[in-house]
């Protein structure tokens, strides 16, 4: 709030308690020249008269108590424009506190899990339901309630891994993120046609049901360019995240305009890290619910 916002909520604030204040003062009394309460040409249920009486005194103590209270309260808590208050209150102060609180008590919870193995995690029920609780609240938005993902999003209850399966590479990809890098190659495949037949080619390393001289047509640029990251068979590496080519696994489709439009504008898919937000145990937690969905029992 800027010093004039503040200066001008504070009068406000004033100027209503001030009013208030004065209403109180200057209705309760009875002044000179008023015809007395009992003095009316009018009577209602025999002794109400028209003429205004003064509230009990009780009653008006009570908003006195009311007034003294609020400024009080604006004295210890912030509500006077940009004043602080005495009590060095803050809804933020107040959070941490909780927070902390509750960052604590969680601590006691998950300190049985931390530095386990996340496979050993993965075979105790309640570690599980705890790890699909964190899940549920950080993850699904992004890959789906049940894990199984959408485009562009990893179906995580699959066998099938960009970024290596084993527990401590799941693990390693919840701690600290994942940012895929395949760049645009549509100018280096130098024409449309090329950019078909290694898209083609692409196609057929998966089995699909391709135009076999289309599909050779590409296999020299494959070899020369995408090969580098995918493998020379396509296989992909953990390392770098480039998929495998060879399943039938697509994270953005396998038609042949879903993969023309690989090659043309790359992909740079972004797994966010978690250290920060949830901590080792936590992510060591969810790492394990993960590693459970493709390692059932
Ligand atoms: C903002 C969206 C988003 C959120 C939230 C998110 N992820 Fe991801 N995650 C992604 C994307 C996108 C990828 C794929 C990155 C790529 O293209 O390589 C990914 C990849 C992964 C992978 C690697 C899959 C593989 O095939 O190797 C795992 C494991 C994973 N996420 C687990 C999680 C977990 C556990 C959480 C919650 C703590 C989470 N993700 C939250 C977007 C998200
Ligand atoms: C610099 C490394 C690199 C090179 C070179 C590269 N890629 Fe990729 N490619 C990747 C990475 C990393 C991903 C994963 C992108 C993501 O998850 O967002 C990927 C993803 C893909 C996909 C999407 C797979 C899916 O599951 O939907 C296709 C198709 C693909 N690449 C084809 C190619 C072709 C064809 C070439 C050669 C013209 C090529 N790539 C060259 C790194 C590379």
């Amino acid at each position: 709030m800027t010093t004039g916002w503040s200066i001008y909520v504070i009068f406000l604030v004033a100027l209503n308690i001030g009013g208030a204040a004065w209403l109180l003062w200057w209705t309760a009394k009875r002044r000179p020249g008023d015809p007395p309460s009992d003095a009316t040409s009018h009577h209602w249920d025999g002794d109400l008269t028209e003429y205004n009486k003064p509230l009990p005194k009780w009653w008006i103590n009570l908003f006195w108590i009311t007034i003294v209270f609020g400024i009080g309260y604006l004295a210890w808590y912030p509500g006077l424009g940009n004043f602080a208050g005495k009590g060095g209150w803050s809804s933020r102060g107040q959070l941490a506190a909780e927070q902390a609180a509750a960052e604590k008590q969680l601590a006691a919870t998950y300190a049985a899990y931390a530095n386990q193995p996340i496979d050993a995690i993965a075979r105790d029920q309640g570690a599980v339901t705890t790890g699909r609780r964190i899940f549920a609240n950080n993850c699904a938005m992004c890959h789906g309630s049940d894990a199984r993902g959408a485009k562009g999003f990893p179906n995580l209850s699959d066998d099938k891994w960009q970024w290596g399966g084993a527990p401590e590479q799941i693990l390693a990809t919840v701690l600290d993120g994942h940012q895929a890098a395949m760049p645009p190659f549509g100018a280096a495949l130098g024409g449309d046609a090329n950019i078909t037949a290694t898209a083609v080619y692409v196609q057929s390393l998966s089995g699909l049901p391709v135009d076999p001289a289309l599909a050779s047509a590409g296999k020299a640029t494959f070899a020369g360019i995408c090969a580098a990251c995918h493998g020379p068979e396509g296989k992909g590496n953990p390392v770098l995240g480039s998929a495998d080519l060879t399943d039938d696994y697509w994270l953005y489709g396998n038609r042949i305009e879903d993969i023309r439009g690989a090659i043309e504008k790359g992909h740079n898919g972004q797994m966010p890290a978690w250290r920060l937000q949830l901590g080792e145990t936590r992510s060591r937690l969810v790492a394990a619910y993960v590693y459970s969905l493709s390692h059932r029992q």
